[in-house]
């Protein structure tokens, strides 16, 4: 029997009208321009405004942003995984609120919890059900209303998040392109150094602990930053290494984009240079689970099939990965 591996066929992606530009951040918070630029990469990140509106409704118009390219109906999708930290509410999962939304109505959906790995960890678990044979289409969205859980008087975290959202279609495939290995890892441990204080069933939500500004993102930057800068060069570098890959075979690098320092710092364990690294977080900062789509959106035209392709992600649990992906069609 064929080996069924899950490939890749179309990519959608939306964002935010509203551009959130450094220059703007100058007046709200002590910072400056050439701070951001320098320590991040960042230019600007888009913002979803307006009243009612959560992650769903960014998960939604990237999913139709794929029916109308791919000119398939939602009655065809068997699974909607959602990748986020801001879902609409604590609960039922955004995957289910996206799935009504887009029509699809013969499909089972669910949320996978994992930050800036979301997506590389639903895209595995989408890509598993593919090589069982046991379904045919499956949706993997990426999504973060970041937005909704920054304080924007904290100079140390607002000027880094967006929001957006970014959804791939994995279907199977026989002639050896898709999803050929990753590698997974969290650690529990570091969910000192980034997580939301109140909220959950350990802290619920109270008039002190909305006071105390607990219902924001905790982060400290620093040790985040050399835990993310180890785990994302390790582990892509150990995908390479196990498949017999060099940085000759990889046509790019699509690395979660929390940091243009930690970015760089990944592409070059990995001997890649900026020409194959995909790289806008400039005008989206850090969109959280919708980094990596965003940029397979972005990029999709230049994508040939046959193209070595290197996902790979660090973030909050901590949780990160790497994926391997043999692309799966010319645009
Ligand atoms: O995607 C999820 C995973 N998250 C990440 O991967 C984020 C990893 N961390 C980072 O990207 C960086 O740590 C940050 C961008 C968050 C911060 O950059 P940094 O180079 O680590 O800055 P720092 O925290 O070491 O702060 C350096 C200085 C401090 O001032 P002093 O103490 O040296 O006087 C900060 O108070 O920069 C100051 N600072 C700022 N100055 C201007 C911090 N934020 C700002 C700001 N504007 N926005």
């Amino acid at each position: 029997m064929e080996k069924i591996t899950a490939a890749i066929t179309c990519v959608g992606g939306y964002v935010p009208e509203y551009r959130l530009t450094n220059q703007e951040l100058e007046t709200m918070i002590e910072t400056t321009d050439e701070w951001i630029r320098t320590r991040t990469g960042i230019e600007e990140r888009r913002i979803l405004k307006g009243e009612g509106l959560g992650s769903s409704d960014m998960g939604v118009e990237a999913v139709k942003n794929i029916f109308d390219k791919k000119g398939i109906s939602p009655d065809e999708i068997d699974c909607v995984i959602c990748a986020t930290v801001t879902p609409d509410m604590v609960f039922p999962a955004t995957a289910n609120l996206i799935a009504d939304k887009a029509g699809i109505k013969n499909a089972f959906s669910f949320d996978i919890a994992a930050a800036c790995s979301g997506f590389l960890y639903a895209l595995t678990t989408g890509a598993a059900y593919i090589e069982s044979g046991r379904y045919k289409k499956v949706i993997v969205v990426g999504v973060d209303k970041m937005s909704s859980i920054i304080d924007y008087s904290d100079r140390t975290t607002c000027i880094i998040f967006g929001d957006g959202a970014g959804a791939v279609l994995l279907e199977a495939s026989t002639d050896g392109t898709g999803i050929l290995d990753s590698i997974m890892r969290s650690d529990g441990s570091g969910a000192k150094h980034l997580h939301m204080k109140a909220g959950g069933s350990v802290k619920p939500a109270t008039v002190e602990t909305v006071l105390a500004k607990e219902h924001f993102v905790y982060q400290e930057g620093q040790a985040v930053f050399k835990f993310a800068v180890k785990g994302m060069a390790d582990v892509s570098y150990e995908l390479l290494q196990r498949n017999n890959l060099t940085a000759d075979d990889i046509a790019w690098l699509v690395p979660h984009q929390a940091n243009l320092r930690i970015i760089d710092a990944t592409a070059n364990r990995m001997d890649l240079p900026r020409e194959k690294v995909m790289i806008n977080i400039q005008k989206y900062g850090n969109t959280t689970a919708a980094t990596l789509p965003l940029c397979l959106w972005d990029w999709e035209k230049q994508l040939k099939k046959g193209d070595n392709i290197v996902l790979s992600s660090f973030g909050g649990g901590f949780t990160w990965g790497a994926t391997w992906v043999k692309w799966g069609y010319n645009s």
